[in-house]
């Protein structure tokens, strides 16, 4: 048990941020950290850590804790054992009381899992650098392969002795159980066990005997596994054995060298993808920390996501053989459909990262990284183009391939860039291309909705980080989300076109295009309704008024505002958050089904406020009906008659939005 105080010094140290900085990338937005929620699937961050009030936040799934919480979750440990985790991190000595047996009999299975695969690790590399085998075969092994001491220790190399029941001999005399052993999968149980029996000594033998040991470590720098390397050129027998699935080691999260890779993928902002042990150690051998591989088995997407935690863009590095090929094949679409930049990078004669950077000097690897990688998209453009030139059959049939994955991607911005620029190497009709690139989406859609028989609102996510947020706000005035989010809309979006009906002089409905800031003041305007926040009238009078002198009102003239009430607002709620936003701004165009969602989100919002404000209005108005004369009377109903024609009016055009 660890002791109150040190408890109590534990919690006061552990920063929130530095906590969670650990597992996923944070970007400052005001006073707080902004960054993608570990715990549910989402393309725009929503996870938010406040360094004040040392908790985090998801306005998206809203989980919600302290260090302690975030550190128990993502590492599926109980609360001691994130206590201890977080110990380990602030450098606090934990001096644990002693253990009564109950409590040691408590004592999970995981963490006697974890402590044995600590051992394991400890007692591989103490064989190899320690003993006259170690040192030969394996110490060896690794210097003919030019592995620096460094990095074998930062690793935690080590050697598994040829004597097949050595480690688990040596083991279970150290006090290891050996059902431990078995179910960390360190040692094989022999066929004369025999099943239901406590599991004996004499019934096990080692998994890795005669093998170098590549340790794998969890996200949070825990031993869960080993990749053992033979040594021979034995074709028959496996060159690598790995861990099998247990209950510490979830072979389709762990990444092989992820916890030495987080904070240089973060300050990168980029992650290496190869396909071996010896290629991660190769790469930070040759200076390039950034860098994961999917160890024994194809990459995943809870694998993706973990790295998507950290970064946007990845750059597979498969080996250029038929293995290689057919795993690039597989990992890329899947990367792509996360939402992933896919750059790739290939090596000169099929060789792999770790067997091309002893070829070559250090600085002609790093060179040769630095500058030779391609945009998954425009390679594979490029390449069809070659291969279709001047044959309009091959042509047609190209476009089908290169659709198919430019289709993957979610973002419908960065889509339709590559719509454009792959129309272009392609020599194509961007019409075409976007043609086929929606049938196909249309198609996935279809497919996806009948297989969830849900309702899923992914393409909304691009405007709707703003109704997440407003969750974020108790609601101080009654209409403060629909203002806000109004005003929102307003400055980030207003001088985009949209297309309403309208009714003409007779009654008659027509296409009107005007700009979305015009369609929001003509629906306040038409019911006379002023927003209740001061803040939100000066914002909205002042773009009248430059509307009105047709001018259109420019978001950085708000943002800097002589009001510094005005200038935070727009800097708070306007200019960070909103990806869109920003990606309009640097595309200048929004693509029409953007437009679509955006005069939908609108309508939605204006509606809702309408519906609020007509409501409150309408109260009021018969409070004062009961407290006046007959004269001021017959004028107080005459505005309840208007204000109930009102809402019936916008509570079905409320009803029409949310329907449709
Ligand atoms: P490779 O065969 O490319 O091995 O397998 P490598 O990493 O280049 O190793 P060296 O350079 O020959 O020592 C790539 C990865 O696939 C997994 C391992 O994770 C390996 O690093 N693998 C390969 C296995 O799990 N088992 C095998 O038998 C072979
Ligand atoms: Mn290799």
């Amino acid at each position: 048990m660890i002791p109150k105080p040190t408890v109590d010094t534990i919690l006061e140290t552990a920063r929130v941020e530095e906590v969670i900085g650990d597992f996923i990338t944070l970007k400052k937005r005001g006073a707080n950290l902004l960054g993608l929620c570990p715990f549910h699937g989402e393309k725009t961050p929503s996870f938010t850590v406040s360094p004040a009030k040392n908790i985090y936040k998801c306005f998206g799934c809203g989980k919600a804790g302290s260090p302690v919480n975030f550190v128990m979750d993502q590492l599926t440990l109980s609360y001691p054992e994130a206590l201890k985790w977080l110990a380990n991190k602030y450098g606090i000595e934990v001096v644990e009381k002693e253990q009564t047996t109950e409590e040691k009999q408590a004592q999970t299975e995981r963490e006697s899992m974890y402590i044995v695969m600590s051992y394991a690790q400890r007692y591989f590399s103490d064989k190899m650098n320690n003993t006259d085998e170690g040192r030969s075969v394996g110490l060896g092994y690794f210097k003919q392969r030019e592995i620096t001491q460094n990095l074998i220790e930062k690793f935690g190399l080590g050697y598994s002795l040829e004597a097949r029941k050595q480690f688990t001999e040596d083991a279970v005399a150290a006090g290891y159980q050996p059902k431990y052993l078995v179910s960390t999968g360190m040692s094989i149980l022999s066929n004369n066990h025999i099943e239901g029996q406590t599991i004996e000594s004499k019934n096990l033998f080692d998994r890795y005997a005669g093998r170098v040991m590549f340790p794998i470590h969890d996200v949070g720098g825990r031993v869960v596994g080993f990749g053992g390397r033979i040594l021979s050129n034995d074709k028959k027998l496996a060159k690598y054995i790995n861990s099998p699935e247990t209950e510490i080691y979830n072979k389709s999260k762990v990444l092989y060298g992820l916890w030495f890779a987080k904070s240089a993928i973060q300050k990168n902002d980029k992650c290496f993808l190869v396909e071996g042990y010896m290629d991660v150690i190769a790469m930070h051998q040759a200076g390039f920390e950034n860098v994961v591989a999917s160890s024994g088995t194809s990459l995943t997407v809870e694998q993706i996501k973990s790295i998507h935690r950290y970064t946007n863009n990845i750059v597979v590095l498969y080996d250029g053989d038929e293995a290689g090929q057919k795993a690039s094949a597989r990992a890329i679409p899947m990367l792509l459909e996360e939402g992933m930049n896919v750059r790739l990078l290939f090596f000169p004669d099929n060789d792999d990262p770790d067997s091309y950077y002893r070829k070559v000097s250090h600085s002609e690897f790093e060179e040769y990284v630095n500058n030779n990688t391609q945009d998954f998209l425009y390679y594979t453009a490029n390449k069809l183009n070659e291969a279709s030139k001047g044959d309009p059959i091959k042509k047609a049939g190209v476009i089908k391939t290169i659709v198919s994955s430019i289709a993957l991607i979610p973002d419908n911005i960065i889509r339709s860039i590559y719509v454009k620029e792959c129309s272009q190497i392609m020599e194509l009709d961007e019409k075409i291309l976007l043609l086929e690139t929606n049938k196909i989406r249309a198609a996935h859609k279809k497919q996806f909705h009948k297989e969830n028989n849900n309702d899923v609102i992914n393409e909304t996510e691009i405007i709707n980080n703003s109704v997440t947020e407003n969750k974020e706000q108790e609601v101080i005035a009654p209409f403060e989300a629909e203002e806000k989010e109004l005003i929102r809309l307003l400055l980030a979006y207003g001088n985009a076109y949209v297309t309403i009906e309208a009714d003409d002089e007779n009654m008659e409905e027509f296409d009107l295009e005007i700009t979305l800031g015009e369609y929001i003041f003509f629906e306040l305007s038409r019911d006379a309704i002023k927003f209740e926040n001061p803040i939100y009238t000066s914002i909205f009078d002042e773009y009248v008024n430059e509307l009105s002198q047709q001018r259109l009102p420019n978001l950085t003239y708000f943002a800097n505002h002589s009001n510094p009430l005005i200038g935070s607002f727009v800097i708070n709620h306007v200019h960070s958050n909103y990806e869109l936003s920003d990606k309009w701004k640097l595309y200048g165009v929004l693509v029409p089904n953007e437009l679509q969602l955006l005069k939908k989100l609108t309508r939605t919002t204006l509606f809702s406020y309408k519906s609020k404000k007509l409501n409150e209005m309408y109260n009021e108005s018969q409070e004062l009906l009961k407290t006046n004369d007959y004269e001021n009377g017959l004028i107080i109903s005459k505005t309840l008659d208007d204000l109930n024609r009102m809402r019936v009016r916008v509570n079905f055009l409320l009803g029409r939005v949310v329907v449709k």
